[in-house]
């Protein structure tokens, strides 16, 4: 069990056997240390439903609490709450526990089948800045539903279908059957090429013509287009692979399933719809009116399912895509990583799915939301003319940045070990400016703040990380069979902070919120260098220096864990 668990169980059992049976202890970290290590409420609500005085209950729970084995002191403060001091002892037992554990001491959960749909581009186009984010986040949820033994399963939802495929397709056979000729270096640029085709479909009524001939073809299976656009959608996900690997992301072909696949179930979707009495015709559309939302005047909002033309709509791919992973794969949790703009549209979809039964009640469905990336200048981020930032482009930049530093850090090491260290330093460093904010807010991408060694950053974190590593460098050796004994408050400290590694995970997946996660990294960090000031371990000896030691190894094994989590990687030097 976790800290927080076991702490929750014994006060649960201490409430009930104090008169208030079924009573909720709320234990939580005391953020003040003269608080002690956690503070337990709930003790008031009960009294109050008992109608009994708070600190009269509050006494009659520390007197039933059997906590010895874990606690050294309990106290009553304010009017009912019990404030908690962990046995030292019982902390370095824990230390102990993680440190033999090749989980570090987070005990693993029962095993769910995760799905975390993330990244998700539209193919037509180069990848953007709203797409960094959910490739960062989605990626980020993905490990840790990995870490806990969960069965993860990644989807990338692209945008592979729709009308503008047929201008797309058009010119792609246009460019190929040309003198220049070559596919790939024509996609080479997907935003330009875009453009390109546009211009030309404007400019020219023949190709125009052609283009929206395309688009039936397509869409009826022709062989000819159909290759075409296998083509480009192949090309264009070699485009995102490039910046999966750069970003160390998890993501490969296979976990792709575009929206196309689902083509062939969208007239059973609708069929099924219409046959469980959900469609309504709405001015020759097909749609599903939801009374759970209102429009301004207060009546029930439309969600369409297919267009008056027959044609389905993004909607429509959704609802088929809840019904596979229900029915086929059958997941007990998928989490949208989607920007949240897109919110009223998963609310529409997950009601639907409810009502139709394509996603029984125990199947969570999560819109995993987050916000918009701006420049320094508080406007979305756009190139310094106006366009969308090519994302292979801002990770180069990155490591250049980043290669700067290190440079400037340490000139010593060779130009392939800097350029490595560059690597890791400038990807963590984006990464972790994105995953330290709470996802759903808004932020400012900057690079001066990402890349400073000071501070709540990923540099701060991988220096801290090669610190604690270069201690063992020094000549001395770890005996696995010493003990932990912690007498100095920055041990104690320490150690309280590293038993709290597995309730950090718990939090992050449960809410997927790895902002929280970069917080107890950099909360550790503090607690390491605070630690490392007062308690000299390299002079110590003995068996002082061996707890020590125990003490810097568990903290840089759940650093890299914490960062692996996170997709962060350390080095040995930087
Ligand atoms: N392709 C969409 C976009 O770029 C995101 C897809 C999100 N996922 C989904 N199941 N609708 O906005």
């Amino acid at each position: 069990m976790t800290l927080l668990q076991l702490l929750t169980q014994r006060f649960e059992a201490a409430l009930a056997a104090a008169g208030a049976p079924g009573a909720q202890p709320l234990v939580q970290p005391a953020g003040k240390p003269e608080f002690g290590d956690y503070q337990v409420n709930g003790v008031m609500a009960a009294a109050k439903q008992l109608k009994m005085n708070p600190r009269e209950l509050a006494q009659k729970v520390v007197d039933h609490a059997q906590v010895s084995d874990l606690v050294a002191k309990l106290d009553i403060a304010g009017p009912g709450f019990i404030n908690l001091h962990l046995d030292p002892a019982y902390l370095a037992r824990r230390v102990e526990q993680a440190l033999a554990d090749p989980k570090l001491g987070v005990p693993p959960q029962p095993k769910r089948k995760v799905m975390v749909e993330y990244s998700s581009p539209n193919v037509a186009k180069e990848m953007h800045v709203g797409h960094l984010r959910s490739t960062i986040i989605g990626d980020a949820l993905a490990r840790v539903q990995a870490f806990l033994g969960h069965e993860v399963l990644r989807a990338n939802h692209v945008g592979d279908w729709g009308t503008q495929f047929g201008m797309l397709t058009a010119y792609l056979l246009e460019v190929k059957q040309g003198a220049a000729g070559d596919a790939d270096m024509a996609l080479n640029d997907l935003e330009e090429f875009y453009r390109q085709a546009k211009t030309h479909f404007d400019a020219d009524a023949a190709f125009a013509t052609r283009a929206r001939e395309y688009v039936v073809k397509l869409q009826s299976g022709d062989p000819e287009v159909l290759a075409l656009w296998r083509q480009f959608v192949d090309i264009s996900l070699s485009h995102c692979e490039a910046v999966y690997r750069k970003l160390n992301v998890q993501l490969g072909r296979d976990d792709v399933r575009g929206e196309s696949t689902y083509n062939d179930d969208l007239p059973v979707v609708v069929n099924d719809l219409r046959q469980q009495g959900l469609l309504t015709e709405d001015q020759g559309a097909q749609v599903v009116f939801l009374d759970e939302f209102k429009n301004k005047e207060g009546e029930a909002l439309a969600c369409i399912i297919q267009k008056s033309d027959g044609g389905y709509l993004y909607a429509t791919t959704d609802l088929s895509a809840v019904r596979y992973r229900h029915n086929t794969l059958n997941l007990d949790r998928v989490m949208y990583v989607v920007d949240a703009r897109q919110g009223l549209h998963f609310q529409q979809i997950f009601t639907i799915a409810r009502k139709a039964g394509y996603a029984p009640e125990n199947m969570v469905l999560e819109h995993v939301a987050f916000g918009t990336m701006m420049g320094e200048d508080g406007k979305p981020f756009k190139t310094r003319s106006g366009g969308t930032v090519k994302l292979v482009e801002l990770l180069d930049e990155a490591e250049e940045r980043a290669y700067q530093l290190v440079t400037d850090k340490n000139p010593a090491l060779s130009e392939a070990t800097r350029r490595q260290i560059a690597g890791k330093v400038g990807i963590g460093a984006v990464k972790y400016a994105d995953l330290s904010k709470h996802r759903t807010s808004d932020y400012i991408f900057s690079w001066d703040s990402m890349l400073a060694f000071e501070g709540n950053t990923a540099p701060y974190l991988q220096y801290a990380y090669t610190r604690i590593r270069s201690i063992f460098g020094k000549g001395v050796a770890l005996d696995a069979n010493a003990a932990i004994i912690l007498t100095e408050p920055a041990e104690r400290a320490l150690a309280l902070q590293l038993a709290q590694f597995a309730d950090a995970v718990y939090t992050v997946a449960r809410d997927a919120v790895p902002h929280l996660m970069c917080l107890y990294l950099y909360q550790l960090a503090t607690q390491f260098m605070r630690f490392y000031e007062a308690c000299p371990v390299l002079k110590s000896e003995g068996s002082v220096q061996q707890s020590r030691l125990k003490l810097c190894d568990l903290t840089a094994k759940v650093m890299e864990a914490g960062l692996d989590m996170l997709g962060i990687e350390v080095m040995e030097a930087m």
